[in-house]
């Protein structure tokens, strides 16, 4: 099930595909991955428009290593099919599917993009596809979402759509999504998937961007999605293992090595056991930290 495409996706950037302007600015923030949106960021009468200036900014402007996303509109909109031609752009890397409710919505994009990766002489599942769960019924299908497709590479939490489909009145704590938000984060490990966490909607507090891509960090989520490029640098800073940690984690898996090679198993460190869950959370550090470790 797992897509070749493993890059770290921290940052995914959303910039209106109406938006000329912002499109320009986002190439060069140097997100991990830009999202040139036709969905809710654009208005309904803008849509044609967007599509147009979104296939114009894949042509003309340089993303550097940013990945370059486009994100349809959601399966009952109407609007999709053509939102979908955008597939077939020579520089389009991925789709990005909101308010994915069951499997077959997530097979309708995965299927154009099989199509899209024939045409454009590319081998099976080099074009990603990134699922939003953001509604009571994508959290209740979501294991029917995340073992839909192959081109499938991560599940992202979208917090408002879903908090307004349950009733649910969304506070700076945001206690009242953590079983959706668990959910997904949990999904996507059991299917090897990439976990990207909510957004954080009043992007001039960086205060409470912090804990909250904290928090996401913590629950085991690899990035987060953001609207404004003063998002961008606290999350790194959070999805990025300090040099503390990183430091720890090369201990432990030092050591672990050790003691494995000498036939012994738990050990002792600073003062704390470490057994095999602990070696494999050092592992996850150390790769996040783009340290290879066996
Ligand atoms: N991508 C790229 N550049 C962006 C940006 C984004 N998402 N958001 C803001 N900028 C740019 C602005 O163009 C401005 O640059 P400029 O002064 O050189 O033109 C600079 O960053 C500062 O922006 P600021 O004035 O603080 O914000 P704003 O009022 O222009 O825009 C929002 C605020 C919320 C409208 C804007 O951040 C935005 O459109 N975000 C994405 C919305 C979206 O896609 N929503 C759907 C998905 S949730
Ligand atoms: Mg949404």
């Amino acid at each position: 099930m797992q897509n070749s495409s493993m890059r770290a996706r921290r940052t995914l950037l959303y910039v209106p595909g109406s938006d000329w302007r912002k499109m320009e600015k986002a190439a060069g923030l140097g997100a991990d991955c830009v999202c040139l949106d036709l969905e809710d960021g654009v208005a309904p009468s803008s849509k044609a428009e967007a599509r147009t200036l979104i296939a114009k900014a894949l042509s003309e402007l340089d993303f550097g290593n940013s990945e370059r996303l486009v994100r349809v509109n959601a399966a009952d909109s109407g609007l999709q099919a053509e939102d979908l031609q955008l597939a077939s752009h020579p520089n389009l890397q991925g789709l990005v599917l909101p308010k994915a409710a069951g499997a077959a919505d997530v097979q309708t994009v995965g299927t154009r993009l099989q199509q899209a990766e024939q045409a454009r002489s590319l081998a099976p599942n080099t074009l990603s596809l990134l699922a939003q769960i953001e509604s009571a019924m994508g959290v209740v299908n979501l294991k029917e979402i995340a073992s839909a497709d192959p081109h499938l590479v991560a599940l992202v939490f979208g917090s408002e759509d879903f908090a307004s489909d349950v009733g649910a009145i969304r506070t700076d704590e945001a206690e009242e999504v953590f079983y959706a938000r668990s959910a997904v984060v949990t999904y996507a490990a059991a299917f090897g998937l990439q976990a990207i966490d909510m957004l954080h909607v009043n992007f001039k507090d960086s205060a409470g961007l912090r804990r909250l891509a904290a928090q996401g960090a913590r629950l085991g989520y690899s990035g987060m999605q953001i609207v404004h490029p003063d998002q961008i640098a606290p999350v790194l800073a959070a999805f990025t293992p300090s040099a503390e940690d990183t430091a720890w984690a090369q201990r432990v898996v030092d050591t672990y090595e050790q003691h494995e090679a000498e036939g012994r198993g738990a050990f002792a460190l600073d003062g704390k056991m470490i057994d095999m869950p602990l070696v494999k959370a050092a592992r996850r550090v150390l790769a996040r930290a783009g340290i290879a470790s066996k």
